[in-house]
């Protein structure tokens, strides 16, 4: 019966999954693999909260760090001064003042500092007309005495004998009014190196702190996303048929949201398997009326009076005959196969496969060139290889001449089957039309047109490359025969388990 037909939206819809050089493409995207660098992707929930622990963390320890070095400056500047005031009166007091205004001093500061040689610590005193004393650590130069300009202590930076110096000064009265001025003086460097070395030893050690806190957060966001990453493997197992619902137990965090899925898996799956019984029901039941509407059909057409009316019905129920044993077919298929996700090795399929067909093709020779792959594990259910595979080679073995050739090769990722026919082939153009519901291009030989497009729907439903390819002839150029070639799968190692 080859009657010409009209495809539903759907078949055209499903159609449009064909290249034109009849390539079927695999709809079903590959499970990945979840890598290191995928695990902290620009868009996940590592990275955001690994960013705001190394913000926090940063701020923090920025914080702490400046507000440290003030302080600690602010406190030792305090301290100096008080040093340096203390010193002052001390100078003050053991200088003695004699009658003529000279200055005498028996009894040195009690700071040591004071004795050695440039050490940065300075003292002077002086007055009109007298003899200036000066600490034995000022070996050279000497100390602006303007500081000195009042009875109460002053200070400012000045020039001293090593560098700037925190000045400080004060004023007395000696004999007949005249001024004593008593000066002390120390390098600002000193000040300097100690809030210096301070601020090293403090940054080595909040540096070390922040590196601390920072692994700490990322043990810390590690061990908290763990839930997420058993989720993301048992959705994996799902989507790849290993699992029927989430499995596993939760933070009760997740746990209600794992929960829901689960309850919405188990309705989506058990709605799908009443629409597809329902599908398979519909089609069978509209079998039999079918068979008698072409019956009555045929037997109108041998009337000249009603022929003609007789050929629209016959082509139409040709379509409907057409329609219904693909619904069927597919309806079987669906209920038979495990899904995706389930494995099969060529052997074990390939073989009861040829035998049937060579006992259904007794005049063909079928040849099988394993290429040692029959042991290959693919990811593809072994009802659903074995009917794809079934339809191809039944295909070759109704136009081939005298042999089927059943050859397997493998790469990295995928096995491919090619089976090749001898048989006249078909054009690229044909290939581009023979996935769809219905399609011959030979009508001598018995057939619906559905076995290709049944094909293809495996295909796409297990993410299998299906090719069509015509056989160049050496000699004319013209096909001597059709490929047909099915890329399957491997299966990864971690996914057998
Ligand atoms: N190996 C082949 N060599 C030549 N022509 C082929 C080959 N395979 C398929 N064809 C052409 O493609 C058409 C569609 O094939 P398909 O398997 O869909 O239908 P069928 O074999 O005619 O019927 P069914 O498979 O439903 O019994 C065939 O009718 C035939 O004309
Ligand atoms: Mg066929």
């Amino acid at each position: 019966m080859n009657a010409p037909f009209e495809t539903s939206a759907e078949t055209a819809a499903q159609g449009r999954q064909v290249s034109a050089g009849g390539k079927v493409k695999a709809r079903l995207a590959q499970p990945r693999g979840r890598s290191r660098s995928r695990r902290f992707g620009w868009n996940s929930l590592r990275l955001r909260i690994l960013a705001a622990v190394l913000l926090w963390t940063g701020l923090g320890i920025a914080g702490i760090w400046y507000s440290a070095t003030r302080l600690f400056a602010k406190h030792v500047e305090a301290q100096y001064h008080d040093e340096l005031q203390v010193h002052v009166k001390e100078l003050a007091r053991l200088v003695e003042i004699g009658p003529g205004g000279t200055l005498r001093m028996d009894r040195p500061l009690s700071d040591p500092r004071f004795l050695e040689p440039m050490s940065g610590f300075y003292w002077q005193v002086s007055a009109a007309g007298q003899e200036t004393l000066r600490s034995p650590s000022m070996t050279r130069g000497h100390l602006d005495p303007s500081v000195a300009h009042a009875s109460t202590i002053r200070h400012l930076v000045e020039n001293g004998p090593s560098g700037p110096t925190i000045t400080y000064g004060m004023l007395r009265e000696g004999p007949r009014g005249k001024p004593v001025h008593f000066v002390i003086a120390t390098d600002v460097r000193l000040l300097d190196e100690i809030i210096a070395s301070f601020t090293r030893e403090l940054t080595v050690w909040l540096t070390l702190l922040a590196l601390a806190l920072l692994s700490t957060g990322l043990v810390a966001v590690s061990f908290g996303m763990r839930p997420l990453d058993r989720l993301a493997v048992a959705t994996a197992r799902l989507r790849s048929g290993r699992a029927a619902r989430l499995e596993g137990r939760y933070p009760e965090e997740i746990a209600p949201l794992v929960e829901d899925l689960n309850v919405f898996i188990e309705h989506n799956r058990k709605v799908v398997e009443e629409a597809r019984v329902e599908a398979g029901n519909l089609a069978h039941a509209l079998r039999t009326p079918l068979s008698v509407i072409t019956d009555e059909a045929e037997r109108l057409a041998l009337d000249p009076r009603t022929e003609a009316t007789a050929k629209v019905l016959l082509s139409q129920s040709g379509t409907m005959v057409q329609q219904v044993e693909y619904r069927l077919a597919r309806a079987r298929a669906a209920a038979s196969g495990a899904g995706p996700g389930a494995f099969s090795t060529p052997g074990e399929v390939l073989g009861p496969v040829l035998s049937a067909l060579q006992r259904l093709h007794r005049e063909r020779h079928f040849v099988f060139e394993a290429g040692g792959c029959e042991e290959a594990i693919l990811r593809i259910d072994p009802v659903d290889l074995s009917e794809l595979l079934s339809i191809l080679l039944d295909n070759a073995a109704k136009w081939s001449r005298e042999e089927v050739r059943v050859m397997l090769a493998r790469d990295a990722g995928s096995l491919t089957v090619r089976i090749r026919d001898d048989g006249p082939g078909l054009t690229r153009e044909q290939i581009g039309q023979a996935f769809e519901v219905g399609t011959r291009f030979d009508a001598q030989t018995p057939g619906f047109g559905l076995g290709l497009a049944i094909a293809r729907d495996i295909a796409l439903a297990n993410g299998v490359g299906l090719e069509l390819a015509p056989v160049a002839d050496e000699g004319e150029g013209a096909p001597a025969g059709l490929d047909a070639l099915v890329s399957i799968p491997l299966a990864r190692a971690d996914e057998q388990g």
